[in-house]
Parts: C-alpha cells; structure tokens; sequence
C-alpha cells in the first residue's frame, strides 16, 4: 500500500483533467493504496517570492495554504501532478505550487551536477488534458515536467499521460468521448503492481 497525493490544478471543477484525476485515483484505491486528492482551485497556493528567508532557516513567509501541503508532500509515495494545458504549458497553479518546493528544499553538502539542493525524493507521474492531439501539443509541458520534476529535483518519473483531444473549454467536457479515463483507471491500478515501465507515455 503505498500514499499517494494527487495535486490537481486548474481546470474546470468537472472538467476533463478532474475527470481524468479521479479515474488515476479510482484504479489506485482499487489496487489498495491510500490516494488523496488536493485541489489548487479550492486552495491558495503562491508563487515563490524570492526572499530567500527559507535559506536562512526561517519559515516561508508566505501567509497561505502551501503550509498545509507540506506534510502531506512529505508523508506521500507518489506524487502525482494533473493539469489542463494552457498556452502550451502547465497550468499557473501548478506552476506556483511546484516554485514553492524552494522552501522544503534542504543543505546537500555534495549535490549532483546541476541540483543545488535536496528536495524530499518520492515518485511522481503526470496527467494533462487539451483540445488539440498533435505530436507535438505536449512537448512544452512534458519537457518541463521531466526536466524540472524528473531531472532537478529528482523525483522518479512513474509516467505520463498526455490526453489530447479533448475539447476546448467552450462547451461541456469531452474526455468521455476518449479512451483517456480507461487509460488512466488502468494506470492508476497498474502503478505499483510491476506491469508498468517506468516513465511511460500513454
Ligand atoms: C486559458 C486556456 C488556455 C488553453 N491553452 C491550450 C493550449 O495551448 N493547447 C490546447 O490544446 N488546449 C488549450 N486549452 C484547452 C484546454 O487545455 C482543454 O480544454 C482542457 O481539457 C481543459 O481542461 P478542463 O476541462 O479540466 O478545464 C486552453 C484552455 C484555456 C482555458
């Protein structure tokens, strides 16, 4: 059994990524992990400032719901990030959620090339939604993705799944017309039980 955090954000409430974030953790609460699902539009979470107070030792001196995440982020196995695509990228939600890492990063006194600092190390697997299906709609987010969450601070990569086509958000959300939600019930379920490749893209 293994903890995991869903981080939702942006998007409409039932909307496709939500709609997509809640297969993910239907097949995982079927497979018999403990999945809880946090959403950054019901919550405020900030960008990083700057300040640097973190690196002094001080507390982040943001006044929001950041602080409330951090335990969990600690406790959780996995992590899992799901946005919509918004100009080409992830959404700014989770853009700031992912900017305030900085805070919980810790002193490395001999990090690897190219990583500053140690950052608490888990799984992590990534779920998008767009209206459009090109081979290349999702290379923006999926690069920062693995470049900033896989290769900076080290997370383990678990997979992606990128479901194009999925209607623009003028009108009702169509991932029901897609073969997404089944593959993100299976991903969900299949996760930890060895039959999945690591960093696969669905
Ligand atoms: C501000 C905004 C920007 C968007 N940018 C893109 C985009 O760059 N490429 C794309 O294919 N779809 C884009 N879309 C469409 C959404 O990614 C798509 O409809 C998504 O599934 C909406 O998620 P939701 O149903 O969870 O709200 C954009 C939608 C909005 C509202």
């Amino acid at each position: 059994m293994k903890e995991i955090l869903i981080v939702l954000s942006g998007g409409r409430a039932k909307g496709n990524t939500a709609q997509l974030a809640d297969a993910f953790m239907k097949g995982a609460v079927e497979a018999g992990h403990h999945v809880e699902l946090v959403s950054l539009n019901k919550m405020q979470v900030n960008g990083c400032l700057g300040c640097n107070a973190c690196r002094y030792g001080k507390r982040c001196v943001q006044k929001d719901d950041f602080h409330s995440l951090i335990p969990k982020i600690k406790k959780a196995d996995l992590m899992v990030f799901a946005s919509p695509l918004y100009f080409w990228t992830i959404s700014s939600k989770m853009k700031a959620f992912i900017e305030r890492f900085y805070c919980i990063a810790e002193e490395d006194e001999n990090p690897p090339f190219g990583r500053y600092e140690r950052y608490p190390v888990r799984d992590c697997a990534f779920l998008m939604t767009a209206a459009d299906n090109y081979f290349w709609t999702f290379e923006q987010a999926a690069s920062y993705y693995q470049f900033t969450l896989v290769n900076y601070i080290g997370f383990h990569d678990k997979g992606m799944l990128l479901a194009g086509g999925c209607g623009d958000t003028n009108g009702k959300p169509e991932i029901t017309k897609t073969n997404h939600l089944q593959n993100a019930y299976h991903f969900g379920k299949a996760i930890y039980d060895g039959s999945s490749t690591d960093g696969t893209l669905l």
